[in-house]
């Protein structure tokens, strides 16, 4: 590597400068490769940051993007705690009905100790899938205010999470509700999108016990 010794002048200027050059990085013009050390850091890095998720994916399950689930519609199993999630959902309702669930005097009606809650799983999805226009009759108190329609809001795993965070918050006490419960009476009600009032509800709650009676 060494430069071949030169007694001539120009010659050994030059090689002094070059030693000088090497040792004292100038700033030069143009473009200079980037470190491989930093390349290395950058790989590490980026390695561990996915390692790191993977490792440490709390709720975040690899099923959860899958719109097409190969197996996994195998099981009633739900990934995500339906209580969790029908809370997170509940934000969409504590507007009117309070985050207590006790709902507004003489203007929202309460969830907690209600028959419509805890009852008839399928009447409460019909509830929630098409919203109520008032008057409605809540624990003796009339309401006649208007209740908004979910349907295009939430998906059917999301209403019968909140469905069995309402039936099993503040007291209430009712069996879970799952998805396939809703997906039913949603597709019942395709045809029938309007918000129910007191009458057409109770009309609708009739048959769908009929119906159950029968396939049971
Ligand atoms: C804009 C206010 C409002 C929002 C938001 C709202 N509701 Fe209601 N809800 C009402 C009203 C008002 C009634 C009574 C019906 C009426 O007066 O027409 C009602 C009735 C109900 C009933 C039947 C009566 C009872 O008290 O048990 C249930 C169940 C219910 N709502 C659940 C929910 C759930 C779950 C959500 C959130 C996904 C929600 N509501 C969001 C206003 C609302």
């Amino acid at each position: 590597m060494s430069a071949p010794h030169s007694d001539h002048l120009p010659d050994r200027i030059l090689q002094m400068h070059e030693q000088a050059v090497r040792e004292m990085v100038e700033p030069r013009d143009g473009i200079s490769p980037t470190p491989v050390t930093f390349l290395l850091l950058c790989f590490f890095f980026t390695a561990w940051g996915g390692y790191y998720i993977a490792d440490n994916p709390g709720a975040w399950s690899g099923m959860e993007y899958n719109e097409k689930p190969a197996t996994a519609s195998t099981g009633p199993a739900v990934a995500i705690d339906p209580m969790v999630m029908g809370k997170e959902i509940f934000g969409a309702c504590t507007q009117c009905h309070q985050a207590d669930g006790k709902g507004v005097a003489a203007t929202y009606p309460p969830l907690v100790a209600s028959e419509y809650v805890t009852g008839d799983e399928r009447r409460l999805a019909a509830i929630l899938l098409n919203g109520i226009n008032g008057p409605f009759l809540v624990n003796g108190a009339t309401y006649a205010s208007e209740m908004p329609k979910w349907r295009d809001y939430f998906q059917d795993d999301e209403l019968a999470a909140v469905m069995t965070y309402i039936r099993n918050s503040w007291g209430n006490k009712a069996p879970p509700v799952s998805k396939d419960t809703v997906a039913k009476v949603r597709a019942e009600l395709a045809a029938q999108p309007n918000p129910w009032t007191a009458a057409s509800l109770a009309e609708f709650s009739a048959a769908a016990a009929k119906v159950k009676g029968e396939s049971k």
